[in-house]
């Protein structure tokens, strides 16, 4: 009899990846404007990126080929909606044709409808400070689901509602360092960039106040019901970025506060839900004081924070006993050169994911992030999270030995 653990039938294995940070030349959203300022804190524009907005048949079939059965991809507001209230049936066309061609090869679909990108108008029109942008959500959903909704097997509605809550509570906490960008004169030059003033500045991903949380989860909410209208037995669900929140001694209360603004407040957000979306990649050590950083020793990833795969486990069962819904690990994965040390990371989420079954909760699929080395946000192409290497020279893909590995774990349904 073999030792190993059987995943049950129908357990979904995927890969994840965004619009933004694959497609290439998304040039109506708010970060390009952002990357091309001249105080721009990204360390790199984001460019043709993979240019998966053109080589999309390749790329998901090679994910079939690894092994998958689904892919978890984001459909582009700014492309679909360029100009507010002008929908782009060409945008509509070519999302059709990326639908298709994973339904080809046997892969279910799950669509993010926003992950972290924006048209740049919505932010010209207040972003995620302005309560009508969660009506503008909406339509835009409902739109993409009463165009694609035949081919669209799950949604998440927003990606990782929470981080700009936890950029703002728990990274950007501490004194600016030397070398660090200098976010005020950034966010200056950026506000006036869209013709705002500094305090109605608020792209998704800077957008930290508890008014612009409350923005978000109008729009989850309002999306729901717009997307429900149209399509009622689509499942549909939130994601929300799950670090390990461990509490040093004497930092329990602050954990608890910390997690309650960060966590917390989402899961009382989510009834209603088809499914929850865990998000995680590492664990977050907690003092009386907040973030308390690495600790010494601790095997670090390209990211500054810790090789740390038993953190999934934790953030399984935390949010499968705070909101009662089916979960999904919608990203899971880690920045490193070193493949060998992603297979490692992967081995030991895995098991966690193997324990949480076991003790029968309902993890329904595993989406590894990512399918490709892609545009890692403010730190460019440095990081590598892939399963797939790409040249951007060439574009051309190189499967990782690592994305052998996991597309044997997942074609198995065995780890
Ligand atoms: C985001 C991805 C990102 C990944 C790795 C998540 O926060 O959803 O877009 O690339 O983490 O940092």
């Amino acid at each position: 009899m073999s030792d190993k653990f059987q995943f049950p039938e129908g357990f979904v294995w995927g890969t994840a990846t965004a619009a933004h940070q694959v497609e290439g030349n998304n040039v109506n959203s708010d970060f390009w404007v952002m990357e091309h300022l001249p105080e721009t804190i990204f360390v790199e524009p984001s460019g043709d990126a993979i240019d998966q907005y053109h080589r999309y048949a390749d790329d998901i079939g090679m994910i079939a080929d690894l092994g998958f059965n689904s892919y978890r991809f984001s459909v582009e507001w700014a492309r679909i909606e360029p100009e507010r209230g002008r929908f782009s049936a060409a945008a509509i066309n070519h999302y059709r044709r990326v639908l298709e061609t994973c339904k080809a090869h046997g892969l279910q679909t799950m669509v993010t409808m926003h992950h972290f990108t924006s048209p740049r108008w919505l932010i010209e029109d207040g972003g995620w400070l302005n309560i009508a942008s969660a009506e503008k959500f909406a339509n835009y959903c409902a739109f993409v689901i009463q165009e694609l909704g035949d081919l669209i097997d799950s949604v998440c509605t927003i990606n990782e509602v929470n981080i700009p809550r936890m950029v703002a509570l728990l990274w950007a906490g501490g004194e600016p360092q030397e070398g660090m960008p200098d976010f005020m004169s950034f966010a200056n030059t950026a506000s006036a960039a869209f013709g705002v003033e500094m305090q109605a500045f608020a792209p998704f991903f800077f957008a930290g106040s508890p008014e612009a949380r409350d923005v978000m989860l109008a729009a989850h909410r309002q999306a729901v019901i717009a997307m429900k209208a149209v399509k009622p037995t689509l499942p549909i669900g939130v994601t929300v970025a799950m670090q390990d929140m461990q509490a040093l001694p004497g930092g329990e209360r602050k954990r608890d506060e910390l997690r309650y603004e960060i966590q917390d407040v989402y899961f009382e957000a989510t009834k209603g839900d088809d499914f929850f979306g865990v998000q995680t990649y590492s664990r977050d050590r907690i003092d009386a004081n907040g973030a308390a950083g690495p600790e010494e020793g601790v095997e670090l990833t390209q990211m500054g924070y810790e090789f740390w795969p038993e953190a999934l486990g934790a953030t399984i069962r935390y949010a499968a006993e705070k909101t009662g819904l089916p979960i999904f690990v919608t990203e899971n994965g880690i920045g490193t050169a070193d493949d060998t040390r992603r297979q490692a990371y992967y081995e030991r989420a895995l098991a966690c994911v193997a324990d949480c079954l076991r003790d029968g909760l309902d993890v329904r699929g595993y989406y590894a992030w990512s399918a490709f080395d892609n545009f890692e946000w403010l730190l460019g192409y440095r990081p590598t999270f892939g399963l797939i290497a790409v040249d951007r020279a060439t574009q051309v893909r190189t499967v990782k030995p690592s994305g052998k590995w996991l597309g044997t774990v997942a074609s198995s349904n065995q780890l």
